[in-house]
């Protein structure tokens, strides 16, 4: 350890002398000062580990210069010299911190021994505090490699450093462009909040980032735009130190005492560098692994989305497959259908009736005719768009589709109410095609309800598209059966998917109603609520290239 530094205060100069040459012979680094304003000079300048002070001085006594000294390290050593006739004072002293008192005239040989222990209490005092503080910034260390939330972790850091340092204000502060931001604070005013911006220029903290220095204020500042920045009544000493990794500053640590406390002192100093260095390295890895959390979202939605288009492909590819083996099966069915249905139509045509051949007959021919069905929506199902796109009227097709399925409607009491826009535009597209959707999806909707119902269809122009640029016209189904159940509402448009029975419903209704609207650039979207009723929506491009 560096030799301890002793402090001699008298106004007699020649015990003043004796006491240092004394001192100084025994490898200790002394100061002496004539009275106390000089030796409080002298303490602002550096730390000393033992005061020797004569209780007794003109203007300023040795009290008060107690005062002084355990007012910016209280662990100061203070051996107070008195006369007989101060013994009281001395006792006063005493109370207020001093480690021990000699009456003159002093015995060199004792006030040596005195100042020995005094020396010895603060290598220990130092030990002790050195100890903790490596405690300290283990426990740090091993909190912070667990921490990687940003915010947390900065809370933590400024509790061990106000703390550690036993400040009553505390900052961290992170640089965000050219301004600071207050990422977390202690004991400052209300005022003060998290995220604010502290300005570089002007500010301590902007100083020391600049410097890339740590910096200890006790109310003299060497700079002049520091010496602005620090006059600041309220604080009695602060501590600045930069958090640097890879000689890159990041931010800044703050600490500060208010009026009263002790000063800071050099140790204090290294130990705020050696926690800033600590804790720098973690905070660049807490942001780089909030930046590889985001890229790691980023990464899972870009995943998710190419899930979709490949679910979209299989599907496709699905239909397409579906589509071939469709009209191949069709074609091949059709024939030995038709001699089927020949032959039961002549069977039930013959003039002499056979009750008991009739029915099963009849039921031959129900089940061909179902096969029928099935075949001709498989062909539809497979065969492509070949009507030419010519401009078309969407109300035309509606009431065509309305005509067709009338029977439908009427004979499960649906009552339609169909407003069209007058001047609704065109589009261009396949009548039959279209005509086709509108039947559908109005089938559907009277097979829903049953029991009766409304159907609302609503054809306006002006619609949006789905990119929210393109126009076209809507068409809306709406009605009030009893809606579709929300784990089949995303099944609907598949082939084959039925909630019917097989003399209804083959299930290639919508997903053929989906092909050709999207073979006309445009879209078919279900909205549905269970006990309320479907929504069907068609939008159709208007514009050339939709
Ligand atoms: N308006 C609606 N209300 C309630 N459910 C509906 C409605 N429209 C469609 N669905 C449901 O969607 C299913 C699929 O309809 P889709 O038109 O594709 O086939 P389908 O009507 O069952 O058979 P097909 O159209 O071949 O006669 C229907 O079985 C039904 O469950
Ligand atoms: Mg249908």
């Amino acid at each position: 350890m560096e030799s301890a530094k002793i402090l001699i205060v008298d106004d007699e100069a020649q015990i003043r002398n004796a006491l240092a040459e004394l001192f100084e012979n025994q490898g200790y680094e002394v100061r002496a000062a004539e009275n106390a304003m000089r030796a409080m000079e002298l303490l602002r300048e550096m730390p000393f580990d033992v005061v020797v002070t004569d209780l007794k001085m003109p203007k300023v006594g040795g009290l008060e210069l107690l005062q002084f000294v355990k007012a910016q390290d209280s662990s100061v050593e203070v051996i107070i010299i008195t006369g007989y006739g101060t013994i009281p004072s001395a006792i006063q002293a005493m109370k207020e911190g001093a480690s021990d008192y000699l009456i003159k005239p002093v015995r060199l040989d004792e006030l040596s021994a005195r100042v020995e222990s005094c020396v010895a209490r603060r290598v220990l005092f130092r030990e002790k505090r050195r100890l903790s503080r490596m405690v300290t910034l283990v426990d740090i260390g091993r909190a912070i490699t667990s921490k990687l939330d940003m915010d947390e972790l900065c809370e933590k850091i400024l509790d061990t450093l106000v703390a550690s340092l036993g400040a009553q204000q505390g900052s961290l502060m992170l640089l965000d462009g050219p301004d600071l931001i207050l990422q977390a604070h202690r004991g400052l005013s209300s005022e003060v909040k998290r995220g604010m911006r502290v300005p570089m220029e002007g500010s301590i903290a902007g100083w020391v980032i600049a410097q890339k220095k740590p910096l200890l204020l006790n109310g003299t500042a060497c700079d002049e735009k520091l010496r602005k920045a620090m006059h600041r009544t309220d604080i009695a000493t602060s501590l600045s130190v930069p958090l640097i990794v890879q000689d890159r500053v990041s931010g800044v640590l703050n600490a500060n005492r208010l009026p009263g406390s002790p000063r800071f002192v050099e140790e204090d100093k290294d130990f705020a560098v050696v926690l800033a260095s600590q804790v720098a390295s973690a905070l660049e890895n807490a942001s780089l692994f909030a930046e590889s959390n985001a890229r790691a979202e980023e990464l899972a939605r870009v995943n998710e989305e190419l899930r979709d288009i490949y679910n979209q492909l299989i599907q496709s590819e699905k239909m397409s497959s579906l589509g071939l083996m469709a009209s191949t099966v069709a074609h091949d069915i059709n024939n030995p259908l038709s001699v089927i249905m020949g032959h039961a139509q002549l069977l039930l045509m013959r003039k002499e009736k056979n009750e008991a051949e009739e029915k099963p007959v009849r039921a031959i021919l129900n089940q061909a005719e179902r096969i029928d069905r099935l075949v001709r929506s498989l062909k539809e199902y497979a065969r492509k768009s070949e009507g030419a796109h010519v401009p078309t009227a969407i109300s035309k097709c509606l009431e065509n589709a309305l005509l067709l399925t009338e029977k439908h409607l009427s004979a499960n009491s649906v009552e339609v109410i169909l407003e069209v826009d007058r001047d609704l535009p065109r589009i261009m597209g396949d009548g039959n095609k279209l005509e086709q959707v509108c039947m559908n999806v109005i089938q559907n909707a009277a097979q829903a309800m049953s029991d009766g119902g409304t159907l609302r269809i609503r054809a306006s122009g002006n619609g949006t598209g789905p990119d929210g640029r393109s126009t076209g016209i809507v068409v809306r189904f709406e009605d009030n059966g009893p809606g579709i159940p929300e784990d089949t509402l995303d099944r609907i448009f598949e082939p084959f998917f039925t909630t019917k029975g097989p003399e209804e419903g083959t299930g290639l209704g919508l997903s053929i109603c989906k092909r050709i609207v999207e073979e006309h650039g445009g879209r078919l979207d279900v909205e549905s609520e269970a006990g309320v009723g479907t929504a069907f929506s068609l939008w159709l491009p208007t514009d050339e290239n939709g």
